[in-house]
């Protein structure tokens, strides 16, 4: 970090720019209406109907507060504030709007909506901007329908290749690819997608954290240092329908007692390599496919999704080696065929450590208490990374509880998220070169 962004970091926050609470709450509420399900469940699937709407809300939102609103192939949205150079890079603000199934209200839309909140606040007050700033909502974040993630915030960074989409299938069977060619974005099209990183100065998200480190620890921010990313595979044992009453134990295909195994083993890895690692390393089968899945068939059919990360990206790459040859050998003493359909596999990233400093400063100077550390989630902003300056900032969640209904963040927690967000953006845009 250069002594001139050392020095901005140190200087004050302007006293009188504060953000709308009540507006940003308001608006907050009103996305988690679209999808509200049972207990309090929100449920908005990427490219669902849910999930359109919400994207629309935001858009009469960006329009209604005056913004220059943009609308990729995609879906990824983009409401920009002009500063006094049109033309130079611009600081993003954002997150995503999709949702896991029966998730929370606020993962992803407090990072959007406190952007938004931020700019106009910007706006509102007539602040004197030497560069543009956008508020950015990137497209299908979640991996919960495809088992893909940060989609639209991938394709802007440029980092989709073809092979990347071709096992990438919904429940129902529905390929991504085939989703949006729908949308009139086709293999050889996708790279028209990527945004010019001489056109982005950086990148700000502010998120909750998902996880208990900063209410365990009474911490009011949290400063990002670099973002976990997951290795996903789908696993597929196939064995022999047949019938439960007849098939005597020895003469089984059992497809299903293949995946258990499997699943028991990758706890099993994951909990070894933590503790040998530094890094923590977490593996997940969260989704699972039985044919024929009735109560009187062996299972002939069992397709697993696996997702395993970390912060170290040898362990990762390690503990999926080890999935791997282990599926293999259940199969071939289980005497049942295996297929492993690779998903993607990305790098853990670091986020950028100029932004740190400076987000530091402002909670200092605020006299908040924060905490700096890395992120198991994935966000967005590990691709924004491979394009520009990038930046979190988390506010706590209850318990740690998240992508569930329990899901949980204080008003006033997002509120100070989202003026954080404000003041860390202002400066970023003041920054000289
Ligand atoms: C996004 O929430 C993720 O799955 O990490
Ligand atoms: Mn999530
Ligand atoms: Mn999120």
């Amino acid at each position: 970090m250069n002594l001139r962004r050392r020095e901005e970091a140190r200087q004050p926050v302007s006293k009188s720019l504060a953000i709308n609470k009540r507006r940003l709450l308001g608006d907050l509420n009103a996305i988690s209406r679209i999808g509200l399900g049972d207990h309090g469940s929100v449920t908005r699937l990427v490219f669902s109907i849910k999930e359109l709407r919400s994207r629309q809300l935001l858009i009469h939102l960006m329009t209604q507060a005056g913004l220059k609103v943009h609308v990729d192939r995609i879906g990824n949205i983009f409401g920009r504030l002009n500063g006094a150079n049109p033309n130079a890079p611009a600081v993003l603000a954002g997150s995503h709007l999709d949702s896991v199934v029966h998730g929370g209200k606020f993962d992803g839309p407090v990072g959007v909506i406190g952007a938004l909140e931020a700019v106009r606040t910007l706006k509102e007050n007539k602040v004197a901007l030497p560069c543009p700033v956008e508020v950015v909502c990137f497209v299908g974040e979640e991996s919960s329908r495809f088992g893909f993630s940060t989609l639209g915030s991938s394709l802007l960074a440029g980092q989709v290749r073809m092979q990347d989409l071709t096992n990438a299938v919904d429940a129902h069977g529905t390929k991504l690819e085939d989703v949006l060619s729908s949308m009139g974005v086709y293999r050889d099209t996708l790279a028209s997608l990527k945004r010019d990183p001489d056109s982005v100065k950086a990148y700000l998200e502010l998120h909750i954290e998902q996880g208990p480190v900063l209410e365990a620890k009474k911490k009011k921010i949290g400063i990002v240092t670099a973002i976990a990313a997951p290795t996903r595979l789908r696993v597929v044992f196939t064995g022999q329908a047949d019938h439960s009453g007849t098939t005597p134990m020895e003469m089984r295909k059992d497809a299903l007692v293949a995946a258990a195994l499997l699943i028991a083993y990758i706890e099993e890895a994951c909990r070894k390599y933590s503790k040998m690692e530094n890094g923590r390393v977490v593996g997940t089968v969260g989704a699972m496919k039985i044919e024929p899945g009735v109560i009187n068939a062996i299972p002939g059919k069992a397709e697993l999704s696996v997702d395993i990360r970390s912060i170290s990206a040898k362990a990762k790459q390690r503990v999926a080696r080890l999935v791997e040859s282990r599926a293999r050998e259940i199969a071939a003493k289980r005497k049942i065929s295996l297929e492993i359909l690779p998903i993607r596999s990305e790098e853990p990233v670091a986020l950028d450590e100029s932004l740190l400093p400076l987000i530091e400063g402002i909670c200092k100077e605020k006299n908040i208490p924060y905490e700096i550390m890395p992120s198991g989630a994935g966000h967005d902003a590990m691709q924004m990374a491979k394009i520009t300056r990038a930046g979190m900032i988390f506010v706590p969640s209850k318990k740690g509880i998240s992508h569930s209904p329990l899901e949980w963040t204080a008003p006033e927690e997002i509120c100070l998220g989202a003026q954080i967000l404000l003041e860390t953006m202002l400066r970023v845009a003041n920054e000289q070169g």
